[in-house]
């Protein structure tokens, strides 16, 4: 008998790189379960996991929202609402049954696309939004972002030439699906010293080098408010792919969504943008829930899309409810509404001072700068590494930044992603941190402390 050995899989599986549950994830699961297991001499006492937006992780504290878990409650268990009178709010009740009456059981396949009604919902939030008409036919309700734009990818990558430009710093998810694709990335540079934000120029000159080995662009990814460094884009320059809850300055800076921008410019460009319930107050990435959108998308296009999600039958009912209730919150007014709003009131406030608060404090640090964040969980602190640490890490077979990146983790038992895994450019080192952790004084204290030991360990770049 034979094992199932890796050289019987499909070889581009083994190119994906995924950086943000890669080996410092990894490792950092090892000592939490040391601290679990009681016997160990680990310098401290809890893992705090930075690595990855996941904002009601064990440890982060982010709460969910009351109505979204109501709703979620009652649809998932009708008889609720008579076994517990009076302990959900008449809106509540009243959303559920909604739902139900236009869902049945949450146990039942729905339509591929997404229950109707629920793209019904989302389409008015569109429309509401950017003030252009949508129509529930280009929505497809999907699990997580993530599904979508791996979808998308698998489509528009036909022949191993073909690329998909890419900002960099990037999220990892799109040079990783194009690698499980056979496709190209085609890194255009964000501008760190204007606050990350996209210069035509980086756009022209990634296309401009493609034309040396033959590659052809397929399309332009666009992340809105940024990752992994949290821009948000003023409508002057990149637009938006990604929905304005995550906003925590909405104020200084609106939410401009490239839909609208497509629209008002009566552009034929086609579009496809993604949201999701995982992030921002919502908070939801183990319901998996999420949505696109085709805008100058084919009729024959769509049909084809419907075709393949179909094989998947359907995204999961928990994350299309999740949709429908960030979609359709409380209207001022309704009884849940108050809660509702301070309960998203109190998020954007933690977030927007955690992020400026530990902005602030890395930036005082010697060899560390840090572009302030208005519109996301992450930061993208660029930090100076001397000759000696970079050889050390080179000894080590390690990129600098993971070097400094592991080394944090075991001395604080903070877990960072190093910039190495989003992309940067050359002779440039980075790491991103969340700021969802709680107690961000004894936090930041942390990470003063190991990057002076750093500087003092390895000197000053
Ligand atoms: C830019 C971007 N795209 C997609 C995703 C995937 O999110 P999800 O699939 O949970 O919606 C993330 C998650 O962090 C992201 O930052």
């Amino acid at each position: 008998m034979r094992l199932l050995t890796l050289d019987l899989l499909n070889p581009q599986l083994q190119t994906v790189q995924y950086v943000v549950r890669g080996e410092l994830a990894i490792k950092a699961e090892t000592y939490r379960d040391q601290l679990k297991s009681g016997g160990h001499n680990l310098p401290f006492d809890k893992v705090i996991s930075s690595n990855i937006g996941n904002p009601q992780q064990k440890g982060l504290d982010q709460p969910p929202i009351t109505f979204t878990r109501q709703v979620a409650a009652l649809t998932e268990w009708p008889a609720l609402a008579d076994l517990a009178p009076g302990v959900f709010p008449a809106d509540v009740v009243a959303r559920a049954k909604g739902l139900q009456d236009e869902i049945g059981s949450i146990g039942a396949y729905s339509h591929s696309q997404g229950v109707p009604f629920i793209r019904k919902s989302v389409a008015r939030f569109i429309e509401d939004r950017d003030g252009h008409p949508a129509s529930p036919d280009d929505i497809f309700l999907t699990a997580g972002a993530d599904a979508g734009v791996s979808l998308l990818i698998n489509m528009l990558i036909t022949d191993p030439t073909s690329g998909i430009l890419i900002p960099i710093p990037q999220y990892p998810l799109y040079t990783a699906t194009l690698a499980q694709h056979h496709g190209r990335g085609i890194p255009y540079l964000l501008d760190e010293s204007s606050g990350w934000s996209t210069d035509p120029a980086s756009i022209s000159a990634a296309l401009a080098k493609i034309k040396e080995d033959g590659t052809t662009p397929k399309a332009l990814v666009v992340i809105n408010p940024g990752e992994p460094h949290g821009r948000a884009a003023d409508g002057r320059d990149d637009g938006g792919a990604r929905e304005a809850s995550n906003l925590h300055e909405r104020e200084r800076h609106p939410f401009t969504s490239f839909k609208k921008i497509v629209r008002d410019l009566n552009s034929p460009v086609p579009l496809v943008s993604f949201h999701s319930i995982s992030k921002g107050v919502s908070g939801e990435c183990g319901r998996r829930g999420g949505y696109f959108e085709l805008t100058n998308v084919s009729e024959e296009v769509r049909a084809l899309i419907y075709k393949l999600v179909s094989v998947g039958l359907c995204p999961p009912l928990a994350g299309q409810i999740g949709v429908d209730s960030m979609v359709r919150p409380p209207k001022e007014g309704e009884p849940s509404y108050a809660l509702w709003k301070s309960e998203t009131d109190a998020i954007h406030t933690a977030l927007a001072s955690r992020t400026k608060i530990m902005a602030q404090r890395l930036n005082a640090l010697p060899g560390v700068s840090c572009v302030e964040s208005p519109g996301a969980l992450y930061l993208f602190p660029k930090i100076e590494l001397s000759a000696k640490a970079v050889e050390v890490a080179q000894e080590k077979g390690k990129e600098p930044d993971a070097f400094y990146a592991l080394r944090m983790l075991d001395e604080t038992g903070i877990c960072v992603m190093p910039g190495s895994g989003f992309g940067q450019r050359e002779g440039e080192w980075h790491y991103r941190l969340t700021c969802l952790c709680p107690g961000v004084e004894e936090y930041v204290g942390k990470l003063e402390r190991f990057h002076m030991g750093f500087v003092q360990k390895y000197g000053s770049a």
